[in-house]
């Protein structure tokens, strides 16, 4: 892995990277350092967790009938309230609001993009210390500039994002983004409070030997999936292997590790729920763009997660993202 050891900050690096491109107006940049802003705050309040009142539910269920964490409504309102107020996003579609935000005011109606967003990844594991993350994805408005948003902006196919990104706040709080000239990753140096750039030009290397999937889950999936697990649990040092399994139960976390180190994360569809858990727009097309873009693949099982029209802003896929060579050995699973 390359560490890059000159200072360079999230802003300084996104300015740069946008001078190249003559109509660049500096908007992208000035996303990008609205979530930075955003993802500091809440890099803030999970470090106070424990000693503030945040952790816990916050008593409600999302439009998804599932438990609300404080934490999650904290974040969500950090990244709806910087966006808002910021000049570069037309409208925020999130994990917990049930329908799009439209900004719909003078300044807003005229901004370039919109931003989709799983504030706060992993809710489980909040109340007990483990790694969470943001998870964000950036298009570019295809309605008419000057006007707001519309729900269309938000429902175009991953393989029109502009950029993506996440921030994992674990054993030191990172921004990872992706645009179409490579992925890049940002540690959050807290003595001056700037994202730093650290992971410069990350790809994913080629194989791994790292799965990651819900084993409690196993019975559930299909009988190819099982083929396939069951070939990752006899791989002996002959035939790549072995490889180890590894499983923390916040994507961010795990997708980030596969992603460094070489993997295959996977979240297949189940008996109960054949589309299974993941949010195609705040989930799995953030990540299917970071992880093709480090030269991984990333499908539903069937296509690429990239080429999926989506039809609405909940809606779930199964996900099967990592290292080339793994998900070839997938795909070539009987
Ligand atoms: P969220 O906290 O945003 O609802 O997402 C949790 C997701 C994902 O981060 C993780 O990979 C998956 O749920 C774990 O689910 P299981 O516990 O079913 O394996
Ligand atoms: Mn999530
Ligand atoms: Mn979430």
């Amino acid at each position: 892995m390359k560490i890059n050891r000159k200072i360079q900050t999230l802003d300084e690096f996104t300015i740069q990277q946008m001078r190249d491109f003559t109509n660049a107006t500096g908007e992208l940049a000035g996303l990008l350092r609205d979530i930075g802003l955003a993802a500091k705050r809440v890099h803030v309040e999970v470090n106070k967790a424990g000693l503030v009142d945040i952790l816990g539910d916050a008593g409600t269920m999302n439009v998804q009938g599932e438990e609300v964490k404080k934490l999650d409504i904290f974040a969500n309102n950090q990244f709806m309230g910087v966006l808002r107020h910021g000049i570069s996003c037309a409208g925020i579609g999130s994990e917990e609001m049930d329908d799009v935000e439209i900004f719909n005011d003078e300044i807003s109606n005229k901004s370039k993009y919109v931003c989709l967003f799983d504030p706060l990844d992993g809710s489980s594991n909040i109340d007990v210390n483990v790694s969470i993350g943001t998870i964000f994805s950036i298009f570019r408005r295809v309605s008419e500039l000057g006007k707001p948003a519309t729900e269309e902006d938000f429902l175009q196919q991953g393989s029109k994002q502009v950029a993506a990104g996440y921030v994992i706040y674990g054993s030191s709080t990172m921004l990872v983004y992706a645009t179409k000239r490579g992925v890049n990753g940002f540690t959050l140096d807290q003595s001056i409070g700037e994202f730093t750039l650290s992971h410069p030009d990350i790809t994913c290397p080629d194989s791994g030997k790292i799965y990651s999937v819900n084993h409690g889950n196993f019975f559930q999936y299909d009988e190819k999936i099982q083929n396939y697990i069951t070939t990752c649990q006899k791989k002996t040092k002959d035939n790549g292997g072995p490889y180890t399994q590894r499983y923390i139960g916040s994507m961010v976390a795990d997708v980030h590790r596969n992603l460094i180190k070489g993997g295959i994360f996977m979240y297949p569809g189940t008996l109960d729920k054949p589309n299974g858990k993941l949010r195609l727009l705040y989930e799995c097309n953030p990540f299917a763009y970071i992880m093709e873009m480090a030269g991984g693949l990333a499908t539903n099982g069937t296509m690429r997660i990239l080429d999926i029209q989506p039809t609405e802003v909940h809606q779930r896929t199964p996900l099967f993202i990592g290292s080339k060579r793994m998900m070839e050995e997938l795909n070539n699973t009987k």
